[in-house]
C-alpha cells in the first residue's frame, strides 16, 4: 500500500465511528465528483450522509454548514480556507483536498496530493483523492470512474492523457471493468455530436477553414469521401465511423490543416487518450469522460450543482434530463463569452494580457472561457490570460490561467493572485496553472498593476 492510501486508511478508521455525516464539496466538474464518490461510499457502508456543494468557502458559507450534521468530510476545498474552519467549526471534520496549501496553518486530518510530492493540479484531483479515501473506506473500486471524470474535468490531461497518480486511478477504473482508453482523435464531442458539428464547433483547437464554416465543413468531409448519414438517413457522429474511415478522415484532416500552416507537431496535438464509459450509452454525452465533465460542470456553474450529483451518483431519469438542459444552456454561454472576447480583444499588460466582461460573461463561467481563448490559439501562450467579470453588486471575479511551459519559467498565479487580491481587500485561491480570486468592484486595475508586477517578478527570477 502507497503512503498516501495508508493516510486514507487512518481517516478511514476515524470516519467509519462517525454517523450522521455532511459531505461539503466543490461546485465543479470534480468537486462535484468528489461528492457522488463520497456518498456513494459511504452509504455502500450504511452511513446516513448528506452533501451540499458551494461555490466558495467563506465565513457565512462555513456558517451556514457547520450545524447541518455532526460530522464532516470537506472535499476539493478547504485546505486554502483551513483557518475559517478551524476558528468556526465545531463538529469534527476531515479535509480531502488539493489546491495550493497556504503558509502556515498545518492540519492533521489533510489527505493532500503535496504531502507526498504529488502535483494536485495535474497528477491528482479533488475526486481522485475523495476516490482514495472512498476506496480505503469502502473498498469499492468501481468509484474510480468518477474520480477519471473529476480529473478530466478539473484540466488535469497533460498533451491530452491523464498523467501521475491520476493513471494508477484510471487503471482501477479500467480493471473494475468501468472505464477504456484508448487513442484517437480527441476533439470534443466525438460521441454525442453529428460528425460535421464536431469540426463546426471546434474550439480547442480552432481549425482553420473549418471552425465556424459550416458549409467548408461539409465540402471537406464530402471531399474527402467521410460518410455522415447512415444508410437509413440517421446522422452518425465520429465514434460511428470504421477504423478505416477515421484514418483516412485523420490523413485527410492532415493534408487540410498542413496546406493551412499547421505543422506536424500540432497535428499531433489533435490526437490523444480518450476515456468512454462502458456502462453509458454509446451515444450519450455521458459516454465520453470529457463531454460527461463539461455536463458536470454545467450543472454546477448554473446554479444546479446537485442534479450533477445526482447524475453522477446513477439518475438517469428527471435529474438526468435537466442536465441535458443546463448543458445546452452552459454551450450557450460559453459560446457567447468567447465571442464577446475575440471581438473585444485582449490588453496587454508587461506580464499578462486580460479582458473584463462585466455584465457580458457570467462569473461561474469566466474562468472557462479564459481557458478556452488560451487553448483555441486566439491568445498568445508567452503570458498567463486574466478573465474579469462582474460577479455581484460589490465584487468582481477574476480567473487566470497559465500554460505548463510558463510554470516550468516561475509562475505560480495561486501565489500572485494571493498577493495581488490581499492589496486591494480580496481574496483568492487555486493552483500555480489556473487560479481564481474575489474582489472588491473598482479595484480592476490596482489588481491588475499588482497581478502583472507579481508575475513580472516570478518570471524574471528564473
Ligand atoms: O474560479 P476559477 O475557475 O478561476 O478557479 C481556478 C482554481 O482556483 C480552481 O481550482 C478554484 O477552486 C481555485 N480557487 C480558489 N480560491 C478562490 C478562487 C478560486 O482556490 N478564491
Ligand atoms: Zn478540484
Amino acid at each position: 500500500m502507497d503512503a498516501i492510501s495508508l493516510l486514507a486508511k487512518k481517516l478511514a478508521d476515524l470516519v467509519r465511528k462517525w454517523d450522521d455525516v455532511v459531505v461539503v464539496s466543490h461546485y465543479d466538474a470534480d468537486g462535484i465528483t468528489s461528492a457522488a464518490i463520497l456518498v456513494s461510499a459511504l452509504r455502500s457502508i450504511g452511513k446516513d450522509v448528506r452533501f451540499i456543494n458551494v461555490k466558495q468557502l467563506y465565513s457565512d458559507q462555513v456558517e451556514e454548514v457547520k450545524d447541518m450534521g455532526s460530522a464532516f468530510i470537506f472535499s476539493d476545498l478547504g485546505i486554502g480556507q483551513i483557518s475559517i474552519l478551524l476558528d468556526q467549526m465545531r463538529a469534527p471534520f476531515i479535509v480531502l483536498d488539493h489546491h495550493e496549501i497556504p503558509p502556515g496553518r498545518e492540519y492533521p486530518y489533510l489527505l493532500h496530493p503535496h504531502l507526498f510530492g504529488i502535483d494536485g493540479s495535474r497528477e491528482l484531483s479533488g475526486a481522485g483523492i475523495s476516490y482514495i479515501f472512498a476506496r480505503a473506506l469502502s473498498g469499492r473500486k468501481d468509484l474510480a470512474a468518477l474520480a477519471v471524470v473529476g480529473a478530466v474535468g478539473d484540466v488535469q490531461l497533460v498533451d491530452n492523457a491523464l498523467v501521475g497518480y491520476n493513471r494508477k486511478i484510471l487503471k482501477d477504473a479500467i480493471e473494475a471493468g468501468k472505464v477504456f482508453a484508448y487513442r484517437d482523435l480527441a476533439l470534443y464531442g466525438r460521441v454525442s455530436r453529428p460528425l460535421p458539428y464536431m469540426f463546426v464547433y471546434s474550439t480547442n483547437p480552432v481549425l482553420p477553414g473549418l471552425t465556424a464554416n459550416e458549409s467548408a465543413v461539409y465540402d471537406f468531409l464530402d471531399a474527402a469521401g467521410i460518410p455522415y448519414r447512415d444508410d437509413t438517413g440517421r446522422i452518425l457522429s465520429y465514434v460511428d465511423l470504421s477504423a478505416e474511415d477515421k484514418r483516412k478522415l485523420f490523413t485527410e484532416l492532415s493534408m487540410y490543416l498542413l496546406s493551412r500552416g499547421w505543422d506536424s507537431q500540432r497535428l499531433q496535438s489533435l490526437l490523444g487518450e480518450v476515456y468512454e464509459l462502458t456502462d453509458e450509452d454509446p451515444h450519450s454525452p455521458l459516454r465520453d469522460v470529457r463531454e460527461y465533465a463539461t455536463l458536470l460542470n454545467a450543472c454546477g456553474r448554473h446554479g444546479k450543482p446537485e442534479v450533477g450529483v445526482r447524475v453522477a451518483m446513477g439518475d438517469r431519469g428527471k435529474y438526468y434530463d435537466e442536465a441535458l438542459s443546463l448543458l445546452r444552456h452552459h454551450r450557450e454561454a460559453l459560446r457567447k463569452g468567447v465571442d464577446y472576447v475575440v471581438d473585444n480583444g485582449l490588453v496587454q499588460l508587461d506580464s499578462i494580457q486580460y479582458f473584463h466582461a462585466h455584465d457580458v460573461i457570467p462569473a461561474s463561467v469566466v474562468g472557462i472561457v479564459a481557458g478556452m481563448i488560451y487553448s483555441s490559439g486566439i491568445a498568445s501562450f508567452k503570458k498567463p490570460i486574466v478573465g474579469m467579470a462582474y460577479e455581484d453588486e460589490e465584487h468582481v471575479k477574476v480567473s487566470a490561467r497559465a500554460t505548463s511551459r510558463l510554470v516550468s519559467a516561475g509562475v505560480d498565479l495561486s501565489r500572485a493572485m494571493r498577493a495581488a487580491a490581499e492589496q486591494v481587500g480580496g481574496e483568492a485561491g487555486g493552483h500555480k496553472p489556473a487560479a481564481g480570486a474575489r474582489i472588491p468592484r473598482g479595484a480592476e486595475d490596482e489588481f491588475l498593476r499588482r497581478l502583472d508586477r507579481v508575475v513580472s517578478a516570478q518570471l524574471g527570477a528564473t
